[in-house]
């Protein structure tokens, strides 16, 4: 990694990319070179380049993950020289440029790595177990319409803050890529944190993060021993705080649960 400067060079650079046909198949690493190209070209641009090269040349082009290019979406999604989401700390796989690289460097491109993320062709991995997380609790049950004015629900300015923070994760997966033990953890509990320091999120609380907690389980994502290589490579910086504000939300949950009557405790999974 270089310090970046933002006058434009040329800079060329081999990549050493893993291409996979499919799900099932046997995957390897193979050489392209990228030459000539502007240092202020995004990483996601260069991929586009080598793939018009590859597509005059009859070539299957690299198939990678991408949508806003802006930071927003989540769902770019390459690990570069090793690091999920690339040099930079804080910064998404499209808003790392050519200009973090040196002339001549050999930069390897995977996908994300980890059994609940199956690749599904080349650098894209298959996310939907995040999406099944979200399905089972992170949401808050209001009727469309008929949501009363935000500001008529008094909230703390801590709590306004620190939720903001939480809210800011954009579900990459990185998180899950980086951890020996592919643990979702930053992930839900950014997104229990999100709900439950909010007023809106108090009713479906402890029902919330017991159901997603269980699908994360069902996913076979890991458990959290406490190496924090999740919050390092986070393109949003969300801290490992918000793991251990899940831990303690769940913790209550199950204790409050175990002493609610049985009929309360069925009424409430029925709803
Ligand atoms: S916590 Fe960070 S790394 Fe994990 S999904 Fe959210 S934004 Fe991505
Ligand atoms: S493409 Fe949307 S965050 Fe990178």
């Amino acid at each position: 990694m270089v310090a970046e400067s933002s006058s434009s060079q040329a800079i060329s650079v081999t990549l050493r990319v893993w291409r996979q046909a499919g799900p099932d198949q046997p995957g390897r690493f193979v050489e392209y070179p990228a030459r000539n190209l502007n240092s202020n070209m995004s990483f996601l641009e260069m991929l586009d380049v080598v793939n018009d090269e590859l597509a005059v040349k009859g070539g299957e082009p690299i198939a990678f993950d991408n949508d806003c290019r802006e930071g927003i979406c989540g769902t770019c999604s390459l690990v570069i020289n090793g690091k999920p989401h690339g040099p930079h700390r804080g910064v998404a796989t499209c808003q790392t440029y050519l200009r973090s690289f040196h002339d001549g460097d050999v930069i390897t491109v995977e996908p994300f790595r980890a059994k609940p993320f199956p690749v599904i062709k080349d650098l894209i991995v298959n996310r939907k177990a995040f999406d099944r997380i979200m399905q089972a609790g992170g949401f808050i049950s209001v009727r469309t319409g008929s949501a009363c004015d935000a500001n008529a629900i008094p909230v703390p300015k801590d709590a306004a803050d620190l939720a903001m923070d939480a809210a800011a994760c954009i579900g990459c997966g990185a998180c899950v890529a980086a951890c020996k033990n592919a643990s979702a953890m930053l992930f839900v509990g950014a997104k229990v944190s999100q709900l439950g320091l909010l007023p809106q999120g108090q009713p479906e609380r402890d029902q919330r993060v017991r159901a997603m907690v269980k699908q994360m389980d069902a996913e076979g994502f890991g458990s959290c021993t406490n190496q924090y290589e999740c919050s390092a490579v986070c393109p949003k910086l969300i801290s490992h705080e918000f793991i251990a504000r899940l831990n303690r939300d769940y913790l209550k949950a199950v204790i409050r649960s175990a002493f609610t009557p049985i009929s309360a405790n069925a009424s409430s999974a029925a709803g």
